[in-house]
């Protein structure tokens, strides 16, 4: 039998997980969306669960099970994603958004089916809330880890999210071949104020776990 795989080295605490991709319907049966698996999010929520946390985790769409210990709030858009997210946050220790956020909806949702024509089809988009812009303000944040997704420049491209975004940490990936999105494996490049650290290609669930140690030890040392 496998013993416990690591100690509980967030007992108490409480973290927020958003994962997956959102929709955003332009009609009742169609929406725009993103690659996003959600297996690194749900990955994370069974790491920080095994950690001993409590985790909340808000998820998009997504064809996985809860892992054990873990509360799933389910949303679909970026707007509810958003509304979830700001409904939690308040009492959260620790915020790892690793979701897929898209970041255009539709500007109409049409209430019936929309029927097609002869003619092309074209969709005004508008931008959706940046959740974690929204809470860079905030009096009494969390300590919050972002995602980057990206398919050039990586690090500038991550710290410049990690500034903007008023993050403590930033897990950034590339999104090339076969890697960053749908796969079972991925590797990071995790940056923060002053400091980096590579983790290696390999299975979400490791990643996840030495991910979640990295977090743990500059949210402790950050005297949290
Ligand atoms: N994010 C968010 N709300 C959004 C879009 C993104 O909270 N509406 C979060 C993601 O969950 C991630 C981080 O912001 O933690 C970075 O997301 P990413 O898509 O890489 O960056 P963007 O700021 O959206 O920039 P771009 O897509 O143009 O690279
Ligand atoms: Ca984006």
């Amino acid at each position: 039998a496998a013993k416990l795989l690591t100690e509980p080295f967030l007992a108490g605490r409480s973290v927020l997980i958003t994962a997956g991709p959102t929709r955003e319907f332009w009609d009742p049966v169609r929406f725009l969306s993103n690659r996003s698996s959600g297996k690194m999010g749900y990955a994370l929520a069974a790491a920080v669960a095994e950690a001993g946390a409590q985790v909340t985790l808000i998820s998009g769409p997504v064809a996985l099970d809860v892992p054990p210990g873990v509360h799933r709030i389910q949303v679909e858009s970026a707007q509810q994603m958003c509304d979830a997210t700001l409904a939690q946050v308040a009492v959260m220790d620790i915020l790892i958004a690793c979701a897929a956020v898209a970041d255009y909806r539709p500007t109409k949702q049409a209430a019936q089916k929309i029927k097609k024509t002869d003619q092309g089809l074209t969709l005004a988009l508008e931008r959706t809330t940046d959740i974690l812009e929204q809470l860079a303000n905030l009096a009494d944040k969390p300590f919050i880890v972002g995602f980057a997704a990206e398919t050039e420049r990586l690090e500038i491209n991550a710290y410049r999210k990690l500034k903007l975004k008023g993050l403590d940490m930033i897990a950034a990936n590339w999104v090339q071949g076969g890697q960053g999105f749908e796969a079972d494996d991925n590797a990071l490049t995790v940056l923060w104020p002053g400091g980096k650290v590579e983790l290696p290609r390999t299975s979400k669930t490791q990643l996840a776990r030495a991910l979640i140690k990295l977090i743990a030890e500059y949210y402790h040392a950050k005297g949290s």
